[in-house]
């Protein structure tokens, strides 16, 4: 999609949230309308969770009251991301289709009473998201207020129930083709699992111990491929009464249930969630980790940051407030990184409900708050910014990122509990946001000839194509480095054999690794060039490569623990061990500096933060961002598109927007 109808139309990058105004009335409405035009806001997201009032009773649809609120909308100058209500379910649904609530692997059935009670692969609940998808579509697909479409909120929810099972045999056939092919896929000879008909396969429910890691990887990929489909059926039907774009919000979680890529691929634009986990540096961090994350599920589009929250930080069994200073650094690293906008949940904190205690643009205290003002800075920003859009970023350094081999991760019997994908994930891009750069994140069968370094951290699983990419960037001139436990399966997780990584990655790299040897939780082993390494170590041998570390501990004495290959024109390393933070910015470091790469913006200093958009017509942007509490001096005056006038300083916890020169 152009994503330019999307900020034509919004005249600029959007601001604004969900809005849920069937929580109110008619005098609240009405302040709603001057409060959206005093704040600036051009987008609102309506219907999410509203089914219950869109079709009070089954086939029967109420859009009486939406008609209302749209065209106020319209009138306010707030265009609508009108969404389809279906990931709330009402009572009525849940008891009229009982087999449509969700079962646990342990085979309790949830009952209705909070939000996403559903199965996604339960005949009722499709027909009825698409029906009311189709109601929605065919009513408002030409309304002027509509600017985008918002199908669902994240799909997310698993289900084990028996309508999943009988999808995940119709998927399993598919992929397979044979029972026979299945159970050498599975390698159903161990433990007496070899399945003699289709009806005897389940979903990986609980069982007495350890389940057949092949069934757990395919039922997360059916999983994906389901939500996929059921997005794909609601689309359809909106595309079929309204040309206007449509999207799915996206969780960037901890834990994942869906393949990004293949969502990124399916939807007109790609939003997404965001919600930082940790205060100060650590929120910065984590947002450019989701945005960059964005930007590459789109595969470098224009994207858009859907929700995030103005004053919240989940940071374990609390929600943290954000400081005064933060919304619009936190804001901006998205935008920085190619968002069209920054919208949140939600527009006014719930009076009642269970998220009452969410953050807001106008909180409970109401526009008279130091929360509502920075919103209305922040609209006033964003306003300033309209050139930006349709601008995009370039990054010289790429992470890889695969579903397949999270989801690998995840199966039982690994050799350690430590061996986890996410935190290897940030780790790799957060050793590259402190170097000061933009970073990509690409699949291992994607095109990376553009990127001058890879890093693949946690890359467990690794099919033939991924492999044998990976050896040929190397060949062609690319850095790589492999972490440990990398290639170690191909996409049936069968172990890859006569030495590890995958056979074409291990020319590439130049070593052989012979064994695994996970350490002991809190166990360190000293490594020749000072740094240390814990969680896990390998017995591996040089055949070709350099040792740029060795192990000087037992066994391993003298045994490399970081290898240099140069392959062709390239470069392949090899870390065969979890490197303390020092150790891993230092070779992180070295591999940056021996590629050639640098910041956007060198002699920066640390915690400020610098990311360049680029128009197609040459233009470009330097959006800084301080995260640190000292002022940053400007290598020159400069113009700030925020505030309209010459800088010489960012200030402490401040941005500026510069027009490149
Ligand atoms: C998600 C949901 C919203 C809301 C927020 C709260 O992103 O999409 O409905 O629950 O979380 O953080």
């Amino acid at each position: 999609m152009d994503i330019r109808r999307l900020t034509d139309r919004l005249g600029g990058l959007a601001f604004g949230g969900d809005y849920s105004p069937e929580q109110w009335d008619a005098e609240v409405w009405k302040q709603d309308d001057e409060l959206m035009r005093h704040a600036r806001v051009n987008l609102a997201t309506v219907g999410v969770f509203s089914w219950a009032l869109m079709e009070p009773e089954e086939g029967r649809y109420d859009f009486g009251w939406l008609d209302g609120h749209l065209d106020r909308l319209h009138a306010a100058g707030v265009a609508v991301d009108l969404a389809t209500p279906t990931a709330g379910p009402p009572p009525w649904f849940s008891l009229a289709h009982p087999d449509a609530l969700p079962v646990g692997p342990d085979g309790t059935r949830l009952t209705h009473g909070s939000r996403d009670t559903y199965c996604v692969a339960a005949p009722a609940y499709r027909r009825a998201a698409r029906r009311i998808a189709d109601a929605l579509a065919e009513r408002y697909g030409d309304h002027p207020a509509l600017a985008l479409w918002h199908v669902h909120n994240e799909y997310v929810s698993l289900c084990h129930c028996d309508h999943a099972a009988a999808a995940f045999r119709v998927w399993l056939r598919a992929r397979h083709g044979s029972l026979d092919a299945l159970n050498e896929a599975w390698g159903t000879a161990f433990w007496s699992q070899r399945y003699t008909s289709w009806e005897q396969i389940l979903p990986p429910r609980q069982s007495q111990w350890h389940r057949n890691p092949g069934q757990a990887l395919d039922y997360s990929r059916f999983w994906s491929d389901e939500a996929l489909a059921a997005y794909r059926e609601q689309r359809d039907a909106i595309r079929a009464h309204s040309d206007r774009p449509v999207t799915t919000n996206l969780m960037l979680p901890r834990y994942q249930n869906l393949d990004l890529w293949a969502f990124g691929r399916e939807v007109d634009l790609v939003s997404v969630n965001h919600y930082p986990t940790g205060p100060g540096v650590e929120a910065a961090a984590h947002a450019a980790f989701d945005a960059d994350r964005a930007r590459s599920l789109a595969g470098g589009a224009p994207w858009l940051l859907m929700e995030s929250g103005t004053n919240t930080v989940y940071a374990g069994d609390r929600v943290l407030p954000k400081e005064p200073g933060d919304i619009l650094r936190n804001s901006l690293a998205h935008v920085a990184r190619g968002s069209e906008g920054a919208l949140f949940f939600q527009w006014r904190q719930s009076r009642a409900g269970a998220e009452q205690w969410h953050s807001s643009m106008v909180p409970h205290a109401g526009p008279d708050s130091r929360m509502f003002r920075e919103v209305t800075a922040l609209g006033e920003h964003l306003a300033r910014l309209g050139e930006l859009a349709g601008s995009t970023v370039r990054a010289e350094v790429a992470v890889l990122h695969d579903s397949d081999a999270w989801w690998a991760m995840q199966v039982d019997g690994l050799p350690s509990g430590e061996l986890e994908y996410y935190p290897a994930l940030r780790r790799a891009h957060r050793a590259l946001w402190d170097a000061g750069l933009t970073v990509d994140f690409a699949h291992p069968e994607h095109d990376l000839s553009r990127y001058r370094v890879v890093l693949a951290p946690a890359l467990f699983l690794l099919t033939d194509a991924g492999a044998e990419n990976l050896r040929r960037y190397v060949a062609d001139g690319g850095t790589l480095l492999l972490q440990h436990f990398g290639a170690a399966v191909d996409e049936h997780l069968h172990a890859r054999l006569g030495g590890y990584p995958a056979a074409p990655l291990r020319e590439a790299l130049g070593i052989r690794v012979e064994e695994y040897r996970p350490l002991a939780q809190g166990e360190e082993l000293a490594l020749s060039d000072g740094s240390t390494g814990s969680s896990w170590s390998e017995s591996l041998r040089t055949e070709g490569a350099e040792a740029v570390a060795a192990y000087t501990h037992g066994m391993l004495t003298g045994s490399p623990a970081l290898t240099r290959h140069t392959f062709g024109s390239g470069h392949g390393w090899y870390l065969s061990t979890r490197l303390d933070d020092a150790g891993y910015a230092t070779l992180v470091g070295r591999l940056l500096t021996e590629a050639g790469v640098t910041p956007d913006l060198p002699g920066l200093p640390a915690g400020v933060e610098a990311v360049t958009r680029h128009a197609p017509d040459g233009r470009s942007w330097h959006l800084l961002l301080n995260h640190s509490a000292e002022a940053v001096p400007l290598p020159q005056p400069a113009h700030d598109l925020l505030t309209g006038a010459t800088l010489s300083r960012v200030p402490a916890g401040g941005c500026a927007v510069l027009r490149a020169l």
